[in-house]
């Protein structure tokens, strides 16, 4: 799970989002992601909705915590079977490499955020710069989504790729469960040689429902830091 961000860390995040709205214009399908940088993006998509400098809008999110948010801001959302390609999403990270490769899932997301990112035409990620890391794995846990069913044997099966793995669990202490009624065991493996190897062992085990290694799919790059805020694309 994330930390608590510092205050400037949370206005770096608030930068980083506003700068990716200026890319939504009326009439386009966005995707909401998850997450505290995320949802000063949702957030200010609904301000501008509300003053009517954007129209025509339909938006689908990463998460029932985002649709309910998003929902209640006023933001017209569409149908859950995700009928139309979106035009591009809106998402943070928790962990960026050089190549935009990513790791995402401390919001417990990962699953429907990669199904949205896979939708969309483009996929912005907005990110403070402490997010930026030499190699994945080097700060975060990859977090990995398992069915419940015989997860145990999933979690030997991590072990001998090389983690050791805690199981989520809410502050409460019960285990966490994902809007698609999975598990998730972080996966600390330190930093990855090769993150698409891992990816594609991971994605080939029956039981391992997604994992948070997001190989490939960023199109655009935000990242708000000391030195203000920065814009890529591909
Ligand atoms: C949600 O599952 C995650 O992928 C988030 O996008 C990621 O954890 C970034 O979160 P913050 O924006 O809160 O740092």
């Amino acid at each position: 799970m994330n930390s608590e961000p510092t205050i400037l860390q949370n206005t770096y995040k608030q930068a980083a989002a506003q700068r990716a709205v200026d890319f939504i214009q009326s009439g386009m399908k966005v995707g909401l992601g998850t997450g505290s940088t995320a949802l000063f993006a949702t957030r200010r998509l609904a301000e501008l909705l509300r003053a009517g400098q954007v129209r025509d809008l339909a938006a689908f999110a990463t998460s029932k915590t985002t649709d309910a948010i998003a929902r209640q801001l006023g933001i017209p959302m569409l149908s859950d079977d995700l009928a139309v390609t979106l035009d591009l999403t809106i998402d943070g990270a928790d962990e960026v490499d050089p190549q935009w490769n990513l790791i995402k899932g401390g919001g417990g997301a990962l699953l429907r955020e990669k199904i949205v990112a896979q939708a969309s035409a483009r996929e912005i990620i907005v990110v403070d710069e402490t997010k930026l890391s030499p190699r994945l794995g080097t700060r975060f846990a990859v977090p990995v989504e398992v069915l419940p069913f015989g997860w145990r044997s999933q979690a030997r099966f991590l072990e001998t790729l090389g983690a050791t793995y805690t199981i989520r669990q809410n502050p409460d202490g019960a285990r966490f469960i994902t809007d698609s009624g999975n598990l998730i065991l972080d996966c600390h493996f330190g930093p990855l040689a090769d993150a698409r190897a891992l990816a594609d062992a991971l994605a080939a085990r029956a039981g391992i429902v997604e994992h948070g290694l997001f190989i490939g799919l960023v199109t655009d790059l935000i990242v708000a830091g000391a030195d203000g805020v920065h814009w890529q694309t591909r």
